[in-house]
């Protein structure tokens, strides 16, 4: 069969045989409809030639319009893997893990299929697994006995207190595994909350920075590579880089969730945590999902105190956030992709209702375009194991 040619000019619409009539030209808008009326025209330079058949009788023909085709560079995997504008690997992907008291003990986190909390050898046990599958970091959360807890967070800067006897080990155990600790209160409070409170049950600002403080450099002291400020206090970022600088720790970083949203979608990590709130909410320190530019605001404060790399959390339904942060600072953009983004998943993949491995790396692969240069994620190992088989394209 002839495919019709695409004329420019009326003259080839008039000229050319009734059944190969193509498109009208009133179609065409922008530049390509203005040259069209014009015969004198220059034939275009990058028009390809027109072959014998396809050349209607007419002297006056003049090349044909190229309608655009970006379909074009969507023929073959091999062509969309090279106009790829993303590419996801394990190397993006931070992995969190829970850590409990205790030898031989693994528990199943109910609301997070796939994930658990265990002792520190088992923890080492399923390490050696994450690194097999290319993974190169982790962000440690304890699991804090009730016992340990009280209402100032003490345990949080024991120098010998869960955490880093737990970063001790697993950089003795995994010297090239980059480590990534939590601060913040809530593991280690009665009540659940990030900060100090007070009688009227509001968060005291300064005098939880002190701790913060505390409990960032036990951390750097038992070797993590980055320190992660959770808690969203004012002014945190900048107490904790003097500290660590002051203590010699300055190649300790700072991963600081600059963006971290009054969210519920933590919930399924604070029943791993047992750190559900005991009272109230966390909106008068984490920030309102309502609002935008006051991510910004937050970044370039933690910028300006010392941050290494901003984080924004969750990720999901905070892409805007992700991108502007990307945008309008220089500093490397981490997401959270949190418990509840990985419960949604879980719960619909084990239903049946969705393509699991599909979703998954659609899910991390636009976060990364929305501009996360790391993602946090449950999904890490799995992602890692299915992206060694098959990159995405
Ligand atoms: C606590 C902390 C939370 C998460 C990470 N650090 C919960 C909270 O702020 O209440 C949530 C992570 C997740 O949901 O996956 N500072």
């Amino acid at each position: 069969m002839t495919v019709p040619p695409l004329s420019s000019t009326p003259e080839a619409t008039t000229n050319t045989a009734m059944e190969l009539k193509p498109a009208p030209v009133a179609q065409l808008t922008g530049p390509a409809a203005e040259r069209s009326g014009t015969v004198t025209q220059a034939p275009d330079p990058i028009a390809p030639e027109s072959t014998p058949e396809s050349t209607p009788e007419s002297t006056l023909e003049l090349p044909a319009e190229p309608i655009a085709r970006p379909r074009r560079l969507r023929r073959s995997s091999t062509l969309r893997r090279m106009v790829a504008e993303t590419v996801l690997t394990a190397q993006d992907l931070i992995y969190p893990v829970f850590v409990m008291e205790g030898t031989g003990r693994v528990e199943p986190i109910p609301s997070m299929p796939g994930c658990d909390r265990r002792s520190l050898d088992q923890l080492l046990e399923k390490l050696q697994m994450v690194r097999g599958v290319g993974i190169r970091a982790i962000a440690l959360f304890p699991v804090i006995p009730l016992a340990q807890k009280d209402a100032i967070g003490s345990e949080s800067h024991n120098p010998n207190g869960l955490v880093p006897r737990a970063v001790k080990a697993i950089k003795a155990a995994f010297p090239d595994l980059l480590v990534f600790t939590d601060v913040a209160l809530d593991p280690y409070t009665t009540h659940g909350h990030d900060g100090i409170v007070d009688e009227a049950g509001q968060i005291l600002n300064d005098e939880t920075v002190a701790v913060l403080t505390q409990q960032a450099l036990a951390q750097a002291a038992a070797g993590a590579d980055f320190v992660a400020p959770s808690d969203m206090m004012d002014g945190r970022v900048g107490a904790i880089r003097q500290a660590l600088d002051a203590a010699g720790f300055w190649q300790t970083g700072i991963l600081a969730y600059s963006a971290k949203y009054a969210s519920a979608y933590y919930g399924p990590f604070r029943d791993a945590l047992d750190s559900a709130p005991q009272f109230g909410d966390k909106k008068t320190y984490q920030m309102d999902p309502a609002n935008r530019r006051e991510a910004l605001k937050e970044a370039l404060l933690d910028l300006a105190e010392g941050a290494d790399v901003l984080m924004v959390k969750p990720a999901l339904a905070y892409l805007d956030i992700i991108w502007q942060l990307k945008a309008q600072t220089q500093l490397p953009v981490a997401a959270y992709n949190v418990s509840g983004e990985y419960a949604m998943v879980k719960a619909a993949a084990e239903q049946g209702w969705i393509d699991e491995r599909a979703i998954v790396l659609e899910t991390l692969l636009g976060m990364k375009r929305a501009g996360a240069d790391w993602i946090l994620t449950y999904h890490a190992v799995d992602a890692a194991r299915w992206l060694r088989k098959q990159p995405v394209v």
